[in-house]
Formats: structure tokens, sequence, C-alpha cells
């Protein structure tokens, strides 16, 4: 089966890696990739919003599968389209893609099926939402409703900074349409997780937990980003808490969209926060998480093309994955300013030699071909992930191969999986 993968992250690197060990896959074709996805698969070079271009290219070339990777194209209705004309695809529909597209639609859906989450209020109106949080009081958080590329999210711990993060959202436009309208709610305490399921409209799969780092900074201090690293599983879910987290949130929360007449096909991500009254959610995601899929898919055995497939169909409860036991591990090297301003073009060396480690991969993310080159070319550059027989060693292995890669303003955190490591010697 000819296969294309649309994106061009870290996250569709290993999507890629692993898609292309499936033997149903005659052809893989990646729009854009990135250098990474080059190693397994054919760039071509059309955007992921670029929709009739992709249509006209599956069409020309026989394309018998479609992966979508990032939210944009999903909230902007790609799946929609190419099914229209015939086409099969892995991800959720627009209508089911708001999930994540709209956070306040995200929030009424788990209202009405009183799956446990933040109270939140929304506001279209900047003056009601400053008021709002001067009458609250923090710390509290702050949330732009649409897709804002993982930072559309502020933490806060006086209200001088929420009414900041109101102003930047709401007046100053940061994250342009994203921001009209904020939502804004309590702030959790507790460890985070990551949960990711596919879902196929009626069965549910549960994944190996997961866990990501989203502070730029060590001790999870600094701007919020994409996620600078990310581990699986994390010892903070026991099987009785991942059992509860389908049953009153994953059930619920497809139950309630079908009863909306949106049927779910895809990756479901709940980004949740275990609070003392138990798991609340924090976010969905309509897409497989970066960084947590790198990982994800190092330990994955089974056949992703299949499960993908199984989605598609219908069929998921005909699957069964394997995983690897062993944990891995991914730490992600960003650009220098990130995820503020970030200089482009800088000569990457060592990948290769990481790469050659052992248990190790390295998923490129923002990267380039320039001559014969591979140069930065965003504000997250690469994963390095590795397997390891615990959370230490596969930290270890993924920092002696991140200390062979050099670029210029090159940061990456130096304490990945160390809540994971605290917890396991409690
Ligand atoms: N790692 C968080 C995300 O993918 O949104």
């Amino acid at each position: 089966m000819k296969v294309l993968l649309v994106g061009n992250g870290g996250r569709e690197h290993a999507l890629a890696w692993k898609l292309a060990s499936s033997p149903r896959v005659t052809a893989l074709y990646a729009a854009p990739g990135n250098p990474g996805t080059a190693q397994v698969a054919d760039n071509i070079p059309i955007g992921v919003m670029e929709f009739d271009k992709l249509l006209k290219f599956v069409k020309e070339n026989g394309i018998g599968f479609v992966v979508i990777g990032p939210e944009d194209p999903l909230a902007a209705g790609l799946t929609d389209r190419l099914q229209a004309a015939g086409v099969k695809v892995f991800g959720p529909s627009k209508a089911a893609a708001q999930i994540e597209g709209d956070k306040w639609f995200a929030k009424e859906i788990m209202r009405q099926q009183a799956v446990p989450t933040a109270e939140a209020r929304s506001f279209t109106d900047a003056g009601a939402a400053e008021e709002f949080v001067r009458m609250r009081g923090a710390p509290i958080v702050v949330k732009a409703a649409g897709l804002a590329k993982g930072k559309g999210v502020s933490v806060c711990y006086r209200v001088e900074e929420a009414v900041a993060a109101i102003h930047s959202i709401m007046r100053d436009k940061a994250f342009g349409d994203a921001g009209a309208r904020v939502v804004i709610e309590e702030k959790m305490n507790g460890p985070e997780c990551s949960i990711l399921a596919f879902i196929d409209r009626k069965n549910i799969y549960v994944m190996e937990s997961a866990q990501d780092h989203k502070p730029i900074d060590d001790g999870d201090t600094g701007p919020m980003t994409g996620g600078m690293g990310a581990y699986s599983p994390t010892p903070v879910i026991t099987e009785s808490l991942l059992r509860d987290v389908e049953r009153q949130i994953l059930v619920p929360v497809v139950d309630g969209l079908i009863r909306d007449d949106i049927e779910y096909r895809g990756i479901l991500y709940a980004g949740l926060m275990l609070t003392p009254n138990g798991p609340r959610v924090l976010e969905f995601n309509c897409r497989f998480g970066d960084p947590e899929t790198q990982p994800l898919m190092m330990r994955l055995q089974s056949d992703l093309l299949e499960v993908m497939l199984a989605v598609a169909d219908g069929k998921l409860d005909k699957v069964n994955l394997k995983w690897d036991p062993r944990p891995a591990l991914a730490v992600v090297a960003t650009s220098k300013g990130y995820p503020g301003k970030y200089p482009s073009g800088l000569p990457i060396s060592g990948i290769d030699q990481a790469d050659a480690l052992p248990n190790v991969k390295v998923f490129q993310a923002g990267t380039k071909q320039q001559g014969k080159e591979i140069v930065t070319d965003g504000g997250r550059v690469l994963a390095v992930t590795a397997l390891g027989h615990t959370i230490a060693d596969a930290q270890k292995r993924a920092y002696q191969a991140m200390d062979l890669i050099h670029f210029d303003g090159m940061h990456y955190r130096k304490d990945i999986g160390h809540q994971a490591i605290a917890f396991g010697s409690k």
C-alpha cells in the first residue's frame, strides 16, 4: 500500500520511521517532511495546509492511505476533504478535531458528560476577562481558546501576570484569531501525564502512558514550549488508574461526541493532572503528542500501519498491540531563543554518530538539508530518543547521544525524566 504522511515535525519523523517498517507499505511519502523523514520516505514539497495539491498528489500517485500528523490541517478539515474524494485517512474530521481546536468546545463536552476537569469560564471581551481574574485572584490559568502551537497557555501566579497574558492574547493578538476567545480556569495541582488512545468511533485502545516536560528550563521553570522531552511509561500511572481514565474520561467524551453526531476516528490525547481528587483533564489534543510520539514509537513493536487502518475501518477491536517493556526517553534540543525568536540555518553535527549508538534514534524536527549539510530550521530542532532497562538508563543513553550533537546556541534540558526517577526511588 502506498502511504502519504502529512507533516514535518519530530512526531512525523517518528511516525514515518515506524510506518516504514511495515511490510505492507510499498511506498512512503512525506509532505513536506524533513531530512529525518527523508531517511525512510520520499519527501514531496507540499505544505500541510495545501489541500488542493495534497489531493492532486494522492490521486495522481495512487495513494491508498493518508496519515495526518499535525493539528492545523485536522482542525481545518483535511480529513473531510480527502474522504469526500474517496481517500482513506487516519485522523479525525474537522468537527471532531474541535476537541483540540476549540478549548471551549472541549470544556462544554466535558461539562455535559461530567468529565473531571478544572472549573473554567470563557470570555470574548478582554475587559471582562481582566475583571474576572482581578475578582478571582491567582494562581489562575489563562488559555487562548484556539490553536497556538502549544504556546497559548499561561500558568499565572500573580493577577498581574494573568492580566498581561490576556492582554497579549486578546489585545496584541499574539496568536491571531486563536485568541479571539480566552478560557480562564482554576490551577490544578499534581503530577501530569499524557494518555493517548486510538479511537475508531466506538472502540478505544489506550496506549502505554507517557509524560512530557513543557517548560523550557530545568526544574520545570521558564516559558511553556511545545515539549522539551518525554518518556514512556510514567510510573505515576498504574494499570488501575489507566482504567479509571478510560472509564471516567475517554469513554464519556467519545459518547458525548457521538451524541452530538460527531464520530471520532484517530488519536485522542488526554493531557491529565493527577490531583488528590483523581485524574482531571488539562487539555485534549486530536493527534499524537510531540515529543511523546518519539518514545512511544521506540516502544511500539506492532505494525503501526495495521492499527491505523483498523482505526479507519472501524476494526480496532481486532487489534492488540505489543509494546517493548523497556522505557524510552526523548530529550529535545532547541534553537537559542525558543520559544521566542530564534536563528535558523545553523549547521548541525553529530546526528549520524548519535544515531549509530545502540537503542538510540535521533528524530529530526526543525531541520533542513542545505547542500551536504543538515542545518537548523525551527525552534525545536531534534529529539534524541533512547530505550533503556530503566528510565534512568534510558536517560543516561539519551544524554550520552546528545553529547555527540552540536549546533550554535543549542539548548536542551538536563533533567528530562527527573520526576520519574525520583518517584521510582521513593
Ligand atoms: N507534547 C504536547 C503536545 O504535543 O501537545
